[in-house]
């Protein structure tokens, strides 16, 4: 069995609840049938029932094991407005502003996962990353001892590379310019999500355009310092820096450029020194390479929340659920 099929077998036997807050969204409802279909987890639609309705009766499509929840006029509306004005009652926020934010579904997910309504959620596919992560860092925040959310992609490229044709790019998503003790955290979170999503032993390369001492920049710096404080938070971890891409995967190269290396030659997670990178970097596989690019997976959260690229297909709504799902366990 292959990875992906692997990770939509175990978000079946899960069972969560992922809400989808662009319930009106007709990719979303074209997924949401398939995974309602598929049994891959249950779904919880945001919108008005009749806007619901009237698409997937012009779609012709079948949500109807689906919930429908409508933010504007849920019960809970009270109590998540609630919820929220503690949460954020250092920052001032008042009961009629957290109303009004309910409206908003990219608020009211969040706040359905807080109140343990719904075990994860995704959306993007019509809402730009920074909208969709901004109410998560909000109210659900990130994990105890994470101060940063990051964003991973599954690439699935030739099973010569990687750990048989996996590997894990990050942060390809999120943080726009790390400092050192960031990037350092985002390492050691890809590597975990590695580890849990995709089940390989990370290896961790740490991206530079320089090798071991090759090039001399403030750049390079930042790279050697992550790689120093990963090192001294995680010592376990197979991780090593800083190292040019095809140091990091081609054997020899990796051999010729840093000899001794356990990760060199031999790398499966990918830490990018910055979002330029990253971001442009897992495109550049995607698109000329063909490679399979699953994500962003965040990372970092203490609830499964995940962003789309708005350029999204029907089967990455899919997939990524069933990795949504999985990370709720
Ligand atoms: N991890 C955890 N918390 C964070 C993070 C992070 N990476 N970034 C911001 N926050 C928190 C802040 O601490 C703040 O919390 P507070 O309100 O409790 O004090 C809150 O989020 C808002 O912080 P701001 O700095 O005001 O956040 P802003 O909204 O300006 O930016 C954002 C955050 C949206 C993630 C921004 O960094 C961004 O736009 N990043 C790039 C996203 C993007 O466009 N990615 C590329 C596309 S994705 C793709 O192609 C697949």
């Amino acid at each position: 069995m292959d990875l992906l099929e692997k990770i939509k077998s175990n978000a079946s036997k899960l069972n969560k609840r992922i809400v989808l807050p662009e319930g009106v969204e007709p990719r979303t409802l074209q997924a949401a049938s398939i995974i309602l279909k598929e049994k891959i987890a249950r779904v919880i639609l945001l919108g008005a029932q009749d806007e619901i309705d009237a698409k997937v009766k012009e779609l012709g499509v079948d949500v109807s094991a689906a919930e429908i929840v409508d933010p504007k006029t849920d019960s809970r509306r009270d109590k998540y407005a609630g919820m929220m004005v503690e949460i954020r009652k250092k920052k001032g926020l008042t009961k009629d502003e957290a109303l009004t934010l309910l409206n908003d579904p990219l608020y009211f997910g969040p706040m359905m996962i807080k109140a343990g309504d719904a075990d994860g959620e995704l959306a993007g596919a019509i809402n730009a990353t920074g909208d969709v992560l901004r109410p998560a860092f909000q109210f659900v925040k990130t994990l105890p001892g994470v101060s940063v959310v990051s964003g991973a992609f599954l690439m699935f490229v030739d099973k010569k590379f990687g750990h048989d044709g996996v590997l894990v790019f990050a942060d390809c998503a999120v943080m726009p310019d790390p400092d050192a003790a960031q990037l350092a955290e985002i390492a050691i979170t890809s590597a975990q999500t590695a580890k849990s999503i995709v089940g390989l032993e990370p290896r961790v390369a740490m991206l530079s355009f320089s090798t071991m001492g090759s090039a001399k920049h403030p750049l390079v710096d930042k790279v050697l310092e992550a790689t120093k404080i990963a090192k001294e938070k995680a010592p376990d971890l197979m991780l090593d820096g800083e190292l040019q891409l095809d140091a990091a995967i081609i054997k020899e190269v990796g051999e010729l450029k840093a000899p001794g290396s356990p990760v060199a030659g031999k790398a499966n997670v990918l830490v990018f020194p910055g979002l330029e990178a990253g971001n442009i970097g897992y495109k550049l596989v995607q698109r000329l390479a063909g490679a399979e690019a699953i994500g962003p997976v965040l990372q970092g959260m203490a609830a499964p929340i995940n962003d789309l690229s708005r350029g999204c297909s029907v089967n990455d709504i899919v997939n990524m659920v069933a990795v949504t799902a999985n990370q709720a366990q």
